[in-house]
């Protein structure tokens, strides 16, 4: 009887709640309850659980950090599976990572404890490492696309794990062949090619870390201060998670920085030429084949919703028009009515159709 007991309970070792609340396991505070939530802390447990709600016809969520995440007010029908496994994993400068790790620390290790690059712009940014891959995270000049070399995924459709080279991954802004297939890969495990590059970080590559840390872009710079001054930036956008700080209660850029074609962006320029008058350049980077990328948070800002934009429980932050905040009692209602206020706002401004960024679930733009 007892060993019987025993023996289901370590047959069965992934955590499982009902009816649970899944605001707090997201970086915005917002949604609704799930109706079957599971932990699972190794791959094996991570497959299991994700073959059976397939084999039952059941509706899946797979949770890593909640960092990029928009949760209908109803919650999620189905079974919510949170991906806790671990596991920091170093062959020379080759960095493997479990899908489960919180990325910040990952990033802390790997500079303040191993001296490696190639990850320090990207520190301070939250969520697991999984979701790196997915929506190709980046900051501050660097991409995971530059480091990556190979994804391990549980491929749905296949029904097996599949290791993906980084060639593989259809790597580009914000975008990757797993966000353009969200129900088919569950991400395991991740692997970067780090570079000891005698404590000094990648090339600096974006203009406001440059001027920080004194150095031309392109330049290198000390790696360890490379990471301290991201923090340092991040923090003065509300972009590092503090409890205490609800311009940090956001899924991160709500909306992805808009790219436009040549002639599209001819366009943009003589709406804003006759708006905003003709000595106004606004942001524009090269983004390959003529096409320009320009600033999400730059259009908000210009069609009228400056920071702090809002009257009700979700407001733009303090700190960032990009980013949409919970000021505490928001629900995805009006986190969303927001949303298509900025969007509305900026098209009929300017003409570009912001895209959202975070992942929504239940809900739409
Ligand atoms: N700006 C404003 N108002 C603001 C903030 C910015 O007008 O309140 C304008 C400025 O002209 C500024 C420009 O927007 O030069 C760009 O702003 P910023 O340098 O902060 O970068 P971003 O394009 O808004 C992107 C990423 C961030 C990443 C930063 C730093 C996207 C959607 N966002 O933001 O990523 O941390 O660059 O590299 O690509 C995320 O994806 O969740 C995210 C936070």
């Amino acid at each position: 009887m007892t060993g019987a007991g025993t023996a289901a309970r370590t047959l069965d070792p992934v955590q499982e709640l009902h009816d649970a609340p899944l605001a707090p396991l997201t970086t915005l505070r917002i949604g609704g309850p799930a109706a079957r939530l599971v932990t699972a802390t190794t791959d094996d447990e991570v497959v299991a659980v994700v073959r059976a709600a397939d084999a039952a016809g059941e509706p899946l969520l797979v949770l890593g950090g909640g960092s990029n995440l928009v949760i209908g007010d109803a919650g999620f029908p189905g079974t919510v599976l949170r991906i806790a496994t671990k596991g920091f994993d170093l062959d020379g400068t080759r960095l493997t990572l479990a899908a489960g790790e919180v990325w910040t620390e990952a990033v802390d290790r790997a500079v303040l404890e191993h001296g490696l690059s190639g990850i320090e712009f990207l520190a301070g940014i939250p969520g697991s490492a999984g979701a790196t891959p997915v929506q190709n995270v980046g900051a501050y000049g660097q991409e995971v696309a530059d480091t990556v070399t190979e994804v391990v995924a549980y491929d749905r459709r296949a029904g097996e794990t599949v290791t993906v080279p980084a060639a593989d991954c259809g790597f580009a802004y914000r975008h990757s062949r797993f966000k353009a297939d969200p129900d088919r890969y569950v991400v395991l495990r991740v692997t970067f090619a780090l570079n000891d590059a005698d404590g000094a970080s990648g090339p600096v590559r974006y203009t406001e870390t440059a001027r920080a840390l004194g150095v031309a872009e392109g330049e290198r710079a000390d790696l360890r201060a490379a990471r301290e001054t991201v923090l340092k930036l991040r923090a003065g956008k509300g972009m590092v998670l503090d409890p205490e700080d609800h311009d940090s209660w956001s899924a991160g850029s709500f909306f992805t920085n808009p790219i436009l074609t040549e002639a599209e962006h001819a366009a943009f320029l003589a709406r804003v030429a006759e708006r905003l008058g003709p000595d106004v350049q606004p942001p524009a980077y090269p983004a390959g084949e003529g096409r320009v990328k320009t600033s999400a948070a730059w259009l908000i800002d210009k069609a009228g919703f400056t920071k702090g934009y809002g009257a009700g429980p979700a407001r733009l932050s303090g700190k960032h028009t990009l980013a949409l905040t919970n000021r505490g009692a928001a629900t995805a209602a009006d986190l969303l009515a927001l949303a298509r206020e900025v969007r509305d706002g900026v098209h009929a401004a300017f003409g570009v159709t912001l895209v959202n960024e975070p992942v929504m679930v239940g809900v739409e733009l």
